[in-house]
């Protein structure tokens, strides 16, 4: 049993943060609804009440019943939670005079308060509120206050539930982990176990139970998630999956050979199609960028599907959803308001239900279990790849040849990063490849005059794009080494044939976007 965490989300931007924190004290937890806490569920160690773009006042505002909750579990609301616990039980809350945005000391604060254990003196917190909680009912105690918040943080008498108006899961609340930490280790009990390897036993041991012995189908992409979630399940249910890997030929140089190999050798029963010659033809004369996605897209389903319904007694349909992917597709009142990539496009008489091993998991927990399962690191470190592939990198038409140029190119430059080493401030070395979040090689739809020997030459212009990133959100260019720039040009220019001048792409995202297309 993996005792857990919920978070209650009220609809903060910070809500996913709390989440992070917590799992970087290696104790597991669950966001949800604010409406939407689980019904018997023994593994439930505390509650948090997250943070709100509302205001607790507002008619519209986000209420739910603690009754059944309070008394049960700790309970620590932060920023519109702390409110919303006040202000549900008789206390005031106003529009602050000044906003309190920022920067905050405790000045001071009860430091017997099991919160508050080792917690620094005038700690700084951040504070990010419009309203403030101005009263308390008489069996609240403040507990800490700052200079211009005086109940900034109170606790109910004699009752394990607590409420802070700043925000201990930003980076900027110096003390705000070891809070966390407080509450969920200290309070709820956790016992901070939540690690690979306890995640990679229990899930494996929930598939079973879940899936039983039934067949199960699951497209592999090549990429971190999809390989992940596949070995996962082949650990849980062995023969019964069946993968699917479709080449729509707009993979990097040899990818599809040496990843199906891949994953021969982890034992994963994989059925690799090639269907690159239907993807060319669908794409034939396309220039606009989404209608080549929305080509690709259609095209994928068709053959990911012809694949499948061969596989008849087929009841589940597994998918490498994370966490982060499911975020854009679910909103506080468990809506659905935009559908991700991985969601959708069955055939309907199929009646395959959904298994997603991985999604609770951040991007890092996913190579963490990974590695717990033994993957090689060339498939866990890999670069995020966009699902068209080459199509957008290839500004215009697609043709074979043009994307003979672009894997040339592109390949000479992933494994020149992947070589060049380079020391960081304690000596360790690691390859320009780990250092960057994503690179790649885009054909431009121009061509240059050059000189080659003696000759004239017109050919084709390339740009290189290697960028740094925490999660593709925004992104810097990352800064490499001009020597290197230099070796890889040479490099490309005298080995792919076509192409006669190389650029490096400088611009950042904003304003400017990772693919060119
Ligand atoms: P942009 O270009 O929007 O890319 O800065 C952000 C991240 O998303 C990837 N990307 C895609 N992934 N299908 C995908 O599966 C797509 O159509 C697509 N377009 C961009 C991109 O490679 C980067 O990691």
């Amino acid at each position: 049993m993996q005792e857990k965490i919920i978070i209650l989300d009220f609809g903060s931007q910070t809500t996913q943060l709390i989440g992070r924190r917590i799992r970087e004290l290696n104790v597991y937890c669950e966001i949800v609804p604010y409406n939407k806490f689980p019904k018997d569920d023994d593994c439930v160690k505390g509650v948090i009440l997250s943070g709100s773009p509302f205001s607790v006042y507002d008619a519209s505002a986000f209420k739910v019943d603690l009754s059944g909750i309070r008394g049960k579990y700790p309970i620590l609301g932060i920023c519109y939670g702390a409110q919303f616990i006040a202000y549900s039980n008789g206390g005031t809350v106003e529009p602050a005079g000044t906003r309190e945005y920022g920067r905050a000391h405790l000045g001071t604060f009860d430091k017997g308060n099991a919160l508050f254990k080792d917690v620094r003196e005038h700690t700084q917190v951040w504070m990010s509120h419009g309203d403030t909680i101005t009263s308390i009912p008489d069996n609240f105690n403040i507990i800490a206050s700052t200079d211009k918040v005086k109940i900034a943080a109170y606790q109910i008498e004699g009752e394990q539930v607590w409420g802070v108006q700043f925000h201990p899961e930003v980076f900027h609340s110096e003390d705000g982990t070891q809070m966390l930490r407080n509450f969920v280790v200290d309070v709820c009990g956790c016992s901070q176990s939540w690690s690979a390897a306890s995640f990679v036993d229990t899930t494996v041991a929930e598939l079973k139970e879940q899936v039983g012995n039934d067949r199960v189908i699951l497209g592999l992409s090549g990429g971190v998630d999809s390989s992940v979630a596949a070995v996962l399940l082949n650990r849980a249910i062995g023969k019964n999956l069946t993968c699917i890997f479709v080449d729509h030929g707009l993979l990097r140089k040899d990818e599809f050979k040496n990843v199906l190999h891949d994953y021969e050798c982890l034992g994963l029963n994989v059925i690799g199609v090639d269907a690159s010659e239907k993807f060319f033809k669908d794409l034939e004369g396309v220039t606009d960028p989404e209608k080549k996605r929305k080509i690709i897209g259609r095209d994928f389903v068709e053959v990911f599907n012809a694949e499948a319904r061969k596989i008849t007694d087929a009841k589940w349909l597994a998918q490498g959803t994370i966490y982060p992917d499911r975020i854009e597709s679910l909103n506080i009142t468990g809506k659905t308001i935009k559908s991700h990539h991985n969601v959708g496009g069955l055939p309907e008489e199929m009646h395959l239900q959904l298994c997603e091993p991985l999604k609770w998991l951040f991007k890092d927990e996913v190579r963490r279990v990974g590695r717990q399962l033994g993957i090689p690191e060339h498939l866990i470190g890999r670069h995020p790849f966009p699902g068209p592939g080459l199509a957008v990198r290839i500004l215009g038409d697609i043709t074979a040849e043009k994307v003979h140029i672009l894997q040339e190119a592109d390949d000479i430059f992933i494994r020149g990063l992947r070589e060049w080493k380079t020391k960081d401030e304690s000596g360790r070395e690691t390859s320009l490849y780990d250092q960057v979040w994503q690179a790649g090689v885009i054909l431009l739809p121009v061509q240059s005059v050059g000189v080659m020997g003696d000759e004239r030459t017109y050919e084709r212009a390339v740009a290189l794009r290697a960028v740094t990133s925490t999660d593709a959100m925004t992104a810097d260019w990352a800064h490499l080494p001009y020597e290197f720039l230099a070796q890889v040009s040479n490099d490309i220019i005298n080995k792919v044939k076509g192409v006669n001048r190389v650029t490096y792409d400088i611009s950042s995202k904003p304003p400017s976007t990772i693919e060119w297309e």
